[in-house]
């Protein structure tokens, strides 16, 4: 039996960074991290090297990308941004913020499967910063995860997913939030619509605005359904292993559990646990919750469970909402 290719993992040395830009400004394909998730990432303005993203990913095409910018001049000149939308850059760019905006004509068709918006947003990660400033481009970039699948927030996550498919990872460790970006719709300035939940709360965003978001939830309003944001649709990030959810999994419930199936919850019981039972914090901090998301669901997607039984979060805090809507989309119906 041939052996399966993998990709080559780097390590983030100034000789390394240079040499994967350089893959990039050629139109090959890179999978870097950024401080939500792993991005695979190709130059944004390549409509072959994007290509090679939706193939690599098995993404269908009215999947349109996320275009990463190192300075607020470069995404001046994928996109129209008015007012609101630069006070919006102003506050919260670099970090986990995407903005929908109207898109200008050098953006390809490919990157916004023919939309007349583009998504955009300036990452916090020093390494993928460096990409977009040594590669000289706007880097498009999805989660670095086959279509469907739980994003990848470790090197070897991605190797797991696109090892066979893609030749180059660069490996800047575990990713410091865990869950993509907040994706904002500003291309209607007078009616900003929340596409999704990330770390960026929606009412920070509304304090900036001084006007309210609304949230498309799992509903997109006849407003956007000309141009829906696909990471809304259900079924996303879901692992193969079956997901229920219950709002607070009491210790009666959890032993009502069969032990071949698995508990997740978000804080370590204080009672003696069983081999079934697994916890997101030791600590109750959201950030490390949110962190651990998707590296935990990888682990209990390994084959030995007959489902996962997950514990939602309460609170209203950004990253509470995001993990919920995580894990509301691996929990959906296939
Ligand atoms: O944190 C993140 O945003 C990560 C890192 C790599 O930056 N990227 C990410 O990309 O999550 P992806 O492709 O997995 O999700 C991007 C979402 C998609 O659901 C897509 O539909 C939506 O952004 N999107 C992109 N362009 C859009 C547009 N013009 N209008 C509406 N939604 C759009
Ligand atoms: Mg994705």
């Amino acid at each position: 039996m041939p052996a399966k290719r993998s990709a080559r993992i780097h390590r983030p040395t100034p000789a390394n960074l240079a040499r994967l830009a350089r893959v990039l400004a050629g139109g090959g394909l890179v999978a870097a991290p950024t401080e939500t998730v792993y991005g695979l990432a190709a130059d944004a303005l390549n409509a072959k090297a994007c290509r090679g993203i939706f193939r690599a990913k098995g993404r269908p095409a009215n999947d349109p990308l996320i275009v990463h910018v190192a300075s607020l001049a470069q995404a001046r000149g994928l996109a129209e941004f008015d007012a609101a939308a630069l006070s919006i850059a102003k506050v919260f760019w670099p970090g986990p913020l995407t903005l929908v905006l109207p898109k200008k004509p050098g953006v390809p068709a490919i990157v916004t499967s023919g939309l007349p918006s583009v998504a955009v947003r300036m990452p916090v990660h020093r390494l993928f910063r460096q990409l977009i400033r040594l590669s000289g481009r706007p880097l498009a970039a999805p989660s670095a995860n086959p279509f469907g699948y739980v994003s990848p927030t470790t090197a070897a996550h991605v190797q797991a997913g696109l090892g066979s498919r893609i030749g180059h990872i660069l490996d800047g460790g575990a990713c410091k939030i865990g869950v993509e970006s907040t994706i904002l719709d500003l291309r209607y300035p007078r009616r900003p619509v929340l596409l999704r939940p990330g770390a960026v709360s929606r009412e920070a965003l509304q304090a900036v605005l001084g006007r309210r978001i609304a949230f498309a939830g799992n509903t997109i309003s006849p407003a956007h359904r000309a141009a829906p944001a696909p990471g809304m649709l259900s079924r996303h990030y879901s692992p193969r292993t079956p997901v229920s959810l219950t709002r607070k999994l009491t210790r009666a419930a959890i032993n009502r559990i069969p032990a071949d199936e698995a508990v997740l919850l978000l804080e370590k019981p204080a009672y003696p646990t069983g081999a079934n039972i697994f916890w997101l914090t030791s600590t109750g901090r959201l950030e490390q919750a949110a962190q651990r998301l998707f590296a935990m669901l990888r682990k209990l997607d390994d084959g030995r469970w007959r489902g996962i039984h997950a514990e939602t979060l309460s609170g209203r805090s950004s990253l509470a909402v995001a993990v919920n809507d995580r894990l509301a989309r691996a929990a959906a119906k296939k």
